[in-house]
């Protein structure tokens, strides 16, 4: 028997949503003769792209395979620079070092967390290739003054947007705002195929390169060695496998038809939450930008960093699953070894970490439950101890 069990999480930061519809969806293509690689997957393709106004879209086995593929898309490796913000999920960087690039951290603005367009200049040496913006929380990054910025300095713009489909700037959907937009469909983001990834661009060529790369480097799929009835194939240059199968496409496909529910779900629960905390002082929720839609994959609150673990234990002792997003990736065990200590280098983000916390949020929350957190982070806020 396992001593010191954690205390059951009964209300999770996310979770995913599947009803009937779902299941029969992905039940119809187990029952099919494409399991992958088959008609599911450009159907989902095609339904992801319409979705975002975007030309083309890529399916990969998930939003980390997503990245990858567009920095091999656009050329980058050994020797190249890529802009970055710190306050991501590992994967974002990581990414820049499957390719052999060195990650380059631009810090991000206090009351937002996205990344700080004011700073991005002074970072760009002739080794830069590309930025990567992170739509951090679901809210879109400033793409009209990070567009300037790539096109001054003949960069690729790359949108992380693995918070943020279903969200828009300025009246325009993310997957319209950059050079490659990167999707995920794991169970906690906007819509779910169990694992999942999806890369949208106007660009075919980047396209090509990227289905070729989430398939060995193999330039025909089986799928389209039987339209063209041929059996012949080449490897045309060292790739992986990345593909999505037809199940996780019947599964997103599916899922897709509910994300602008969804997503008026997450704004209503954001705007409950918003309401509630309007009274209290102590914390500070994250600014919502006025010209965007914010997709509310996470609701961030910021608390004094003497109190913000505390309330953390206290509400995980209750059951609610609140979280911390992010770490700043260059302080991970790893980037520390790889590269030295380069704490101090994005100092907004290295101070919002103490202070961030991640409340739960998702679409079928109730009213009562974010009543239930309120009242629970209240209390606890109330009774911890300035350390
Ligand atoms: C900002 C960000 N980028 C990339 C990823 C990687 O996506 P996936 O888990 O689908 O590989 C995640 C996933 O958590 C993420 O939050």
């Amino acid at each position: 028997m396992l001593g010191n069990m954690a205390p059951e999480v009964t209300l999770p930061y996310g979770r995913h949503q599947v009803d009937d519809e779902d299941v029969a969806a992905v039940v119809e293509v187990l029952r099919s003769d494409w399991l992958t690689t088959g008609p599911t997957v450009e159907a989902f393709e095609t339904a992801v792209s319409a979705y975002v106004e975007s030309e083309h879209a890529v399916a990969v086995s998930s939003g980390t395979a997503g990245l990858h593929a567009a920095l091999y898309a656009i050329g980058i490796g050994p020797g190249d620079e890529v802009l970055v913000s710190p306050m991501t999920f590992v994967a974002t960087v990581n990414a820049v070092l499957y390719q052999g690039a060195l990650p380059v951290f631009v810090d991000v603005e206090a009351d937002t967390l996205l990344i700080d367009p004011t700073l991005i200049e002074p970072k760009i040496t002739p080794r830069t290739k590309a930025l990567i913006a992170v739509d951090y929380a679901g809210q879109p990054c400033d793409y009209d003054a990070l567009r300037g910025i790539a096109d001054r300095h003949g960069l690729y713009l790359i949108a992380d947007a693995c918070h943020s489909l279903g969200a828009s700037y300025r009246g325009r959907p993310v997957g319209t705002l950059a050079d490659l937009t990167v999707f995920s469909f794991h169970p906690v983001k906007p819509i779910t195929c169990g694992e999942g990834g999806m890369v949208v661009t106007r660009d075919p060529q980047l396209a090509h390169r990227m289905r070729c790369f989430r398939n060995h480097g193999i330039d025909l799929d089986p799928h389209q060695r039987l339209v063209a009835g041929t059996w012949r194939y080449q490897m045309q240059d060292l790739g992986f496998n990345y593909r999505l199968s037809d199940l996780h496409c019947a599964l997103g496909l599916s899922q897709l038809k509910k994300l602008d529910l969804r997503i008026a779900q997450r704004q209503a629960i954001a705007d409950t939450y918003d309401q509630l905390f309007s009274s209290q002082q102590q914390l500070v929720s994250l600014r919502r930008k006025a010209d965007i839609s914010h997709g509310f994959h996470l609701y961030v609150i910021r608390l004094a960093p003497q109190k913000r673990d505390q309330v953390f234990t206290r509400l995980r002792t209750q059951g609610i699953g609140v979280n911390v997003h992010y770490m700043p990736v260059h302080l991970h065990a790893f980037y520390r070894h790889s590269f030295g200590d380069q704490s101090g280098c994005c100092p907004v983000a290295e101070r919002a970490f103490e202070t961030i916390l991640s409340l739960p949020i998702f679409p079928a929350m109730q009213e009562t439950e974010v009543k239930r957190v309120v009242e629970a982070l209240c209390v606890a806020m109330s009774e911890a101890r300035p350390s």
